[in-house]
């Protein structure tokens, strides 16, 4: 098993920039449904969510980050959840295979993104992954999700290609059906997540690793405060999440809250938004 060290978790927090790929809603709707959360007789609006959409944007810029778009396409509604595209790591991209027919042509687009962008090692995966929503990495880990979208025989298939440990989790409540929606890395060693997310035995392999962890309780859970990104003091969560704030907060982080609602109408928030690049 890989070690995951944990540091001391008081002391300052150090904010690392990061880079993203992001996907404007242009074409966000709800037309179909393959979670919980999507309800296609309900109304969106594409409007709300670019605007929702632009000031998570300008979050991450204003945080020093750097943000790269890829273009949205018409027809593929979910692509703003540009986190399930692929999996980066160490400059390698492992290109998503969606579980739905729904989604299955994002993998082209991302894909022709990144050799159109430069990036030598891309792979299309031959299993089901859908990139770093199953795919978390902590700095010398990836911790994999499977159970409702990603084949567990993907989670080998990204070991070998990515040559890092991998540690597999079980999922097991369907409104968090990506790992991404029942647990965040903060900074390497230290997590947030709600437990009743995972299988008992992937429970018990997260309080062996994490001892330290912040757990989330349902109400943080269900307005998606775990759907954040940390760049290792600021953490851009759903403003919803007040509890989970807070405790980010005695912990020493900087919460910045921001209004995606209109986004969680697809079963997405804050991470589904931004592939990271390493
Ligand atoms: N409607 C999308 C789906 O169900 C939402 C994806 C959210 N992305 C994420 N990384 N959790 O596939």
């Amino acid at each position: 098993m890989p070690q995951i060290s944990a540091e001391n978790p008081d002391g300052n927090r150090v904010a690392r920039a990061r880079r993203f790929l992001m996907c404007r809603p242009t074409y966000f709707d709800v037309t179909y449904s393959i979670n919980p959360w999507m309800n296609p007789t309900r109304p969106t609006s594409a409007e709300a969510a670019l605007d929702q959409w632009e000031r998570l944007y300008d979050t991450f810029v204003k945080l020093g980050h750097g943000v790269s778009l890829i273009e949205p396409v018409p027809g593929l509604p979910d692509m703003v959840f540009a986190a399930n595209g692929a999996t980066v790591v160490d400059g390698k991209a492992l290109i998503a295979r969606f579980r739905h027919r729904q989604r299955a042509d994002e993998a082209k687009a991302y894909a022709m993104w990144f050799r159109d962008n430069g990036w030598t090692e891309v792979r299309q995966a031959d299993y089901l992954n859908e990139g770093q929503g199953d795919f978390l990495y902590t700095g010398d880990t990836l911790l994999a999700g499977c159970g409702f979208r990603s084949d567990v025989r993907g989670h080998d298939e990204a070991r070998e290609f990515f040559g890092v440990p991998v540690v597999s989790l079980t999922l097991v409540d369907p409104r968090f059906y990506h790992l991404d929606t029942a647990l965040s890395v903060l900074r390497p060693g230290e997590v947030m997540y709600y437990p009743a997310a995972f299988s008992a035995p992937s429970r018990k392999v997260l309080a062996e690793y994490y001892p330290d962890a912040i757990l989330a309780d349902e109400a943080d859970a269900v307005a998606f405060g775990l759907n954040a990104q940390s760049d290792g003091c600021n953490v851009v969560l759903a403003q919803q999440a007040t509890g989970l704030a807070r405790r980010l907060r005695d912990r020493g982080y900087r919460p910045i809250g921001v209004d995606l609602a209109e986004l969680l109408k697809a079963g997405g928030g804050a991470r589904c938004c931004t592939l990271e690049l390493r």
